[in-house]
């Protein structure tokens, strides 16, 4: 078998089930807010926690908020930024290609909150437009309350110039927040080298436990507790903590950080795959090919042939794709993400992405290649639209 969807959700690590495994005999279960002594020793275990993942990050411990994962953590770096900001500042500056969770947020800020959404577009390889977003900052300036623009891209894996567009920003004096969500735990991310103002992370990209996530904040005392409770999180975020899955996030972080070198390893091994399926049938597309995108990533398409039909033939393979984001898999259709880019419905529907750790076999790739090839071969000649 051949799990190819990490960009979906990572299975848990081999070094979490280990954990995991004997952390479940431990009976060591309590609220961590208790006063009693198993309560303590799981609060002090999350503060260890917290410093693992600050290291593995690039932050202080106190800049790190645990939660349920991103959807959660943009939720609420959204409400902090759009509901606390002074009334002159009405302004949304986000792009054309977020995940839905963004798209389906600022929906409410512009319907009910009367926010101005202004989007930054993207040229033909999933690239924001760095001169248009500096017109944006220097003409509106005054009335940005936030800019939200994503690091890496879930279904193309196009690695935005986040440096840049933080330095953009902090030259502006407006906030900055990226959905980090496919870069930690996939790429090179250290938050405060990047100069952002928020991040975001979610426990089952990392190969942590699902249920389990974190915000990241350069400035803490700028969030605001979205789910209310008592003092956990220090009152930023009620709810008894998920500890198990903060534990999961610490050994999972942990192991990306020692294991970073072999990301090397997987971009070679996909571009070796990327030009050998090329050339093998050299009317392939790879989306957002000339950019620099996430080293596991590539979205690939057939003119003609549909997604789902390779996905399918692939499966019947044992090798696990999706055709796009897995939340948006159903629909038949170009995403937004492709239509923002330019890509038409000749290949924007012919998409499967497959998405690979840096703890795969490199020969899966080889493997992939081989039944890809024959799908397409085999689908081509009853061609679906
Ligand atoms: C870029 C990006 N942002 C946000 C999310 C939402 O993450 P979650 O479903 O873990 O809350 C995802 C999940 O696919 C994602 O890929």
């Amino acid at each position: 078998m051949i799990y190819a969807d990490y960009n979906g959700s990572a299975p848990l690590l081999p070094c979490v089930k280990e954990y995991l495994k004997k952390r479940i005999d431990s009976d060591l279960y309590a609220n961590p807010n208790a006063i009693h002594s198993m309560g303590q020793k799981i609060h002090s275990g999350i503060e260890k926690c917290r410093d693992v993942i600050a290291h593995a990050v690039g932050c202080y411990p106190d800049q790190i908020i645990f939660n349920s994962g991103s959807s959660e953590g943009i939720s609420q770096i959204l409400f902090s930024c759009l509901e606390y900001a002074p009334s002159t500042k009405k302004m949304i500056v986000t792009s054309s290609i977020e995940h839905a969770v963004i798209p389906s947020a600022l929906k409410y800020y512009e319907e009910r909150r009367g926010f101005k959404i202004e989007k930054v577009h993207v040229n033909q390889n999933g690239l924001i437009d760095l001169d248009s977003l500096k017109k944006i900052l220097s003409q509106h300036q005054s009335s940005i309350a936030l800019v939200t623009i994503m690091a890496a891209n879930n279904e193309t894996g196009v690695i935005q110039p986040i440096n840049e567009i933080s330095k953009l920003c902090q030259e502006h004096g407006i906030l900055f927040f990226s959905d980090t969500t496919q870069v930690i735990g996939k790429g090179t991310f250290h938050f405060n080298e990047m100069g952002l103002d928020f991040a975001v992370c979610s426990g089952h990209k990392v190969g942590a436990l699902s249920g389990s996530g974190f915000v990241i904040a350069k400035d803490p005392t700028l969030l605001k507790p979205y789910i209310f409770g008592s003092h956990q999180e220090k009152g930023l975020r009620g709810g008894t903590q998920h500890y198990l899955g903060i534990e999961t996030l610490a050994i999972a972080l942990d192991d990306f950080i020692k294991n970073e070198k072999r990301l090397k390893q997987l971009l070679e091994a996909r571009q070796e795959f990327e030009s050998k399926l090329k050339n093998q049938l050299p009317l392939t597309h790879i989306i957002g090919g000339n950019a620099l995108r996430l080293p596991g990533t590539s979205l690939i398409s057939y003119p003609g042939i549909h997604g789902q039909a390779i996905q399918i033939e692939l499966e019947s393979n044992n090798i696990f794709v999706t055709t796009s984001a897995a939340c948006s898999d159903n629909q038949p259709e170009t995403s937004h993400v492709l239509k923002a880019m330019g890509i038409g419905d000749e290949v924007g529907r012919g998409v499967i992405r497959l998405s690979l750790s840096h703890h795969q076999q490199m020969a899966d790739y080889h493997e992939i290649l081989c039944a890809l090839v024959s799908a397409i071969k085999k689908l081509e000649k009853i061609k679906s639209f």
